[in-house]
């Protein structure tokens, strides 16, 4: 049985799950293998099975990841969810499966209705890691941004700043072979007045956090919405799911992360062997 992880030659180093990957790998006697998705020396079709992991450069050219995704048999999570999840318009169709999500107006002009939350966030469909993204107080910079992303081809999403990240944070709840497996508090990223910041890898904070009955719910609704959303179940060998909390309360999702989600695993206890069990469960 040999497994390959998938990275980037970019971030490889800066994915702190791979180490305890390959730890509970060696510990269950598979050869597991850690390679650049766009290493064209690599046959992917050698492996019983390839997990994406840190891709986290397919960014700036999600129809080459796109292409390589389609290309390797024994892919998870499957080309089709990776395809459906690295656009979030997607948000879109899990708002009208019946998941609460950020109020999101989609590639605003100048002078649409924005409505008045005080402050805004602009960002573009296709990101990871808070790129392109800003934090705004004022409606012309709102515009500016907008119009910035879809000049240059790409979709924008407008939000109000959700004011509950700047002390509780956001939750992003992991699910390992269909199962919730741990959940952590990642802290507030965005910061007012600094405009279109390119990384803030920096500053993450991350703690374990125990989610309420309530964001459970939620994240289980989610997750079912995906099978409806495909129309069939997308057997999902991890999930992330990103909550954040509304003015009344409730939990609303910010995004679901089916495609290369950091895993957080040094903030679990035994996740890596979970999933490392999970791919054994579905080779
Ligand atoms: N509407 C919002 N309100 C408050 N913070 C936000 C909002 N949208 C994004 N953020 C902040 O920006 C970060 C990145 O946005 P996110 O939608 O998670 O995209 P990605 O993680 O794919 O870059 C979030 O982790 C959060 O800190
Ligand atoms: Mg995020």
């Amino acid at each position: 049985m040999t497994i390959a992880f998938a990275t980037s030659t970019a971030f490889r180093t800066f994915d702190e799950d791979l180490p305890l990957i390959q730890a509970a790998a060696d510990q269950r006697g598979i050869d597991a293998a850690i390679l650049s998705w766009d290493d064209p020396d690599v046959d992917w079709s050698a492996f019983d099975a390839v997990v994406v992991r840190s891709c986290w450069d397919y960014i700036e050219r999600r129809g080459a990841f796109l292409d390589w995704a389609r290309s390797v048999p024994r892919l998870h999570n499957s080309r089709e969810v990776i395809e459906w999840n690295t656009d979030k318009v997607y948000l879109r169709q899990l708002e009208a499966a019946g998941i609460p999500i950020i109020e999101t107006r989609w590639d605003i002009a100048a002078g649409d209705d924005i409505g008045s939350p005080g402050e805004w966030v602009v960002k573009p469909t296709v990101s990871a890691g808070s790129k392109d993204t800003a934090r705004w107080r004022a409606a012309e910079d709102v515009y500016a941004h907008s119009a910035q992303l879809t000049a240059a081809g790409r979709t924008s999403m407008t939000q109000p700043y959700i004011s509950s990240v700047d002390d509780e944070g956001e939750t992003a709840m992991l699910f390992i072979g269909g199962v919730f497996s741990h959940a952590i508090r990642k802290g507030q990223l965005l910061e007012p007045g600094e405009g279109v910041v390119q990384d803030r890898a920096g500053r993450e904070t991350i703690d374990p956090r125990t989610p309420s009955s309530a964001q459970r719910d939620i994240a289980q609704a989610a997750l079912a919405a995906v099978d409806t959303v495909l129309g069939h179940p997308a057997d999902l060998l991890y999930a992330r799911v990103d909550l954040v909390t509304d003015a009344d309360g409730s939990p609303i999702v910010i995004e679901l992360e089916l495609t290369e989600p950091s895993l957080f695993l040094p903030h679990s206890d035994g996740g890596a062997l979970r999933l490392v069990d999970a791919v054994l469960a579905r080779s």
